[in-house]
C-alpha cells in the first residue's frame, strides 16, 4: 500500500549545520515558535530575543534523495559579551516526528556541531541553561551539572560541555550528515 500524498515524509538522512540560507534561518524561527510558544507555551508569541541579534543559528536539514526537504532542527550559540573565551547554547528544538530519530540524533548533532564550531572559534568554556528533564540527555555527551534553578516557570541545570570530547570543527557551513538508525 503507498502512503497518501499528503502524509509527511520522514527522511533518512539529516545535514547538520550553521544556517546559511535565509529559507533555513526562517525555518528554524518558525520551528522554534512551534515547540517553544505552541507545544511547550515557555513563550506567548515569539521565542526571539536580543541573543538572536548576535547569535549563529545552527540547524538540522532533512534530505531526501539528497534534496533538502526541510529544516527538523535548530539550536543557537553566542559568545558572551562579557566574558572572553565563554560561549553558550540556547533554543535547542527538534521537530516531533524527528525526535529520538537514531544514528548520532538531531538533538545530539545538534549539540556536537554547537560546541565543536565554537570550540573552532576560540570557545575555552560552553555553557547551556539545560531544560532539567533533558539534563540526562547533556550528561550522556559528556556535560556537567553546575546547578539547578527556575527560569520561566521551570527547573534548568546550567551546564558545561566537556571540550576534550568536542574537536574544533573548522568547516561548520557543512557540518556533517548523519542517517537514521536502519537506513540504508
Ligand atoms: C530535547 C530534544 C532537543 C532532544 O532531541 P532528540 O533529537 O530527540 O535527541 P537525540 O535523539 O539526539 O538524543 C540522543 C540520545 O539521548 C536520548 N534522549 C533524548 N532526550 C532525552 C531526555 N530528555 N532524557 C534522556 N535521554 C534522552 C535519546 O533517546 C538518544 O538515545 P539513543 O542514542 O540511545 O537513541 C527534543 O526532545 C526537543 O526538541 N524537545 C522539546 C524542546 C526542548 O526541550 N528543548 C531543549 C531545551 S533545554
Amino acid at each position: 500500500m503507498t502512503a497518501p500524498l499528503d502524509t509527511p515524509r520522514i527522511a533518512s538522512s539529516l545535514q547538520i549545520k550553521w544556517a546559511t540560507e535565509e529559507w533555513e534561518k526562517s525555518a528554524a524561527m518558525a520551528l522554534r515558535r512551534r515547540v517553544f510558544c505552541e507545544e511547550q507555551q515557555v513563550f506567548e508569541q515569539d521565542d526571539r530575543d536580543e541573543i538572536d541579534v548576535l547569535a549563529i543559528p545552527l540547524v538540522a536539514v532533512a534530505l531526501v534523495q539528497d534534496i533538502a526537504d526541510g529544516v527538523v532542527g535548530a539550536v543557537r550559540i553566542h559568545e558572551d559579551e562579557a566574558r572572553d573565551g565563554t560561549w553558550w547554547g540556547s533554543r535547542l528544538a527538534v521537530e516531533k516526528r524527528y525526535r529520538r530519530f537514531g544514528g548520532v540524533g538531531v538533538g545530539a548533532g545538534l549539540i556536537r556541531l554547537a560546541v565543536s564550531s565554537a570550540h573552532a572559534l576560540g570557545c575555552r568554556r560552553f555553557l547551556a541553561n539545560v531544560q532539567s528533564q533533558n539534563a540526562p540527555l547533556f550528561q550522556r555527551l559528556h556535560w556537567r551539572s553546575l546547578g539547578e534553578f527556575e527560569c520561566h516557570g521551570r527547573l534548568h541545570h546550567q551546564m558545561e560541555a566537556d571540550l576534550r570530547y568536542y574537536p574544533p570543527c573548522e568547516t561548520p557551513t557543512i557540518g556533517f550528515f548523519t542517517r537514521a538508525r536502519g537506513a540504508a
